[in-house]
């Protein structure tokens, strides 16, 4: 079989809320999948290829997150076949942005198919996050490091952020999968003014914290009240985790998104921030 064009994308896990950002703070984690995606002499539906996470689960056909992903960027009427190969390592539906990989890969590997980039980043980012619907683990997947963003109206604001390169992060994977609409149905549609205000106070300290490693103050920046709470009975063991991060001497821990994952940031160790979708 002729190949007639191949490209291999990668692209990182993403934790998001760090605690008290709910829907707006997110970290790239260097904790990649790789994506190749080749056409192929022939005709067909696309073929997707698994190995590791979900590749048991995951459809293998056309209705894959990646595939459609990768349709929405290329040409119709293709000369040939897309094969996607896809090498998982982010865990499903415990809070570490798999979804959002996913479909970054799926666009990336669509819009360099044929080398040059056929949409801008930040049109892809878009793409991105109208087809996800979280664009706290969209943007850092699409620009590494730590992000901030603001969705108003199907307009999309990043801002990445300063993280000091002192901190490592560390994640606790549960078996236990928990898919994110389920996580978010048992939020609250109304929430105190004290308990907005005890989030905005943490969440607008906190980038300054990550930035200067300034420690001291962290884990009590990393509290939340807005979604941990409520989440908690979906994840036994939460506060357990949690404590057991901090007693092994983390800097700060939370619930990794929307869960089940526990991430926690280490200091004194030293890594560069992950990389972005490449
Ligand atoms: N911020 C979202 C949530 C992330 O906590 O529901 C979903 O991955």
């Amino acid at each position: 079989m002729k190949t007639l064009a191949a490209v291999t994308v990668s692209v990182p896990a993403t934790t998001s809320n760090l605690g008290p950002g709910f829907d707006c703070l997110g970290l790239a984690l260097d904790l990649r999948n790789e994506l190749t995606l080749e056409l192929i002499d022939g005709k067909g539906p696309a073929v997707v290829e698994i190995e590791g996470e979900g590749a048991k689960t995951l459809p293998r056909g056309e209705t894959n997150y990646i595939v459609k992903a990768a349709r929405r960027i290329l040409p119709r009427g293709l000369p040939g076949r897309l094969i996607f190969r896809a090498k998982n390592r982010i865990p499903l539906a415990r809070g570490l942005g798999s979804s959002a990989a996913a479909v970054v890969a799926g666009l990336w590997a669509g819009a360099h198919l044929f080398g040059t980039l056929r949409r801008s980043e930040d049109e892809l980012e878009d793409l991105a996050v109208s087809m996800e619907g979280h664009p706290d683990n969209v943007a850092p997947c699409v620009h590494g490091g730590l992000t901030a963003s603001v969705h108003h109206d199907g307009d999309l604001r990043v801002q990445g952020l300063e993280i000091h390169p002192s901190f490592s992060g560390v994640v606790c994977v549960p078996e236990l999968e928990l898919p994110t609409a389920k996580a978010r149905r048992v939020l609250p549609k109304r929430v105190t003014l004290a308990d907005a205000v005890f989030n905005l106070q943490r969440a607008v300290l906190l980038p300054r914290a990550l930035a200067t490693a300034r420690t001291t103050y962290l884990r009590q920046l990393m509290q939340d009240r807005l979604h941990q709470p409520y989440r908690a009975p979906l994840v036994p063991g939460l506060y357990d985790a949690i404590e057991a991060a901090y007693r092994a001497g983390a800097a700060g821990a939370a619930l990794s998104g929307s869960g089940t994952a526990v991430f926690a940031l280490v200091e004194g160790r030293g890594a560069a921030p992950a990389a972005p979708a490449r």
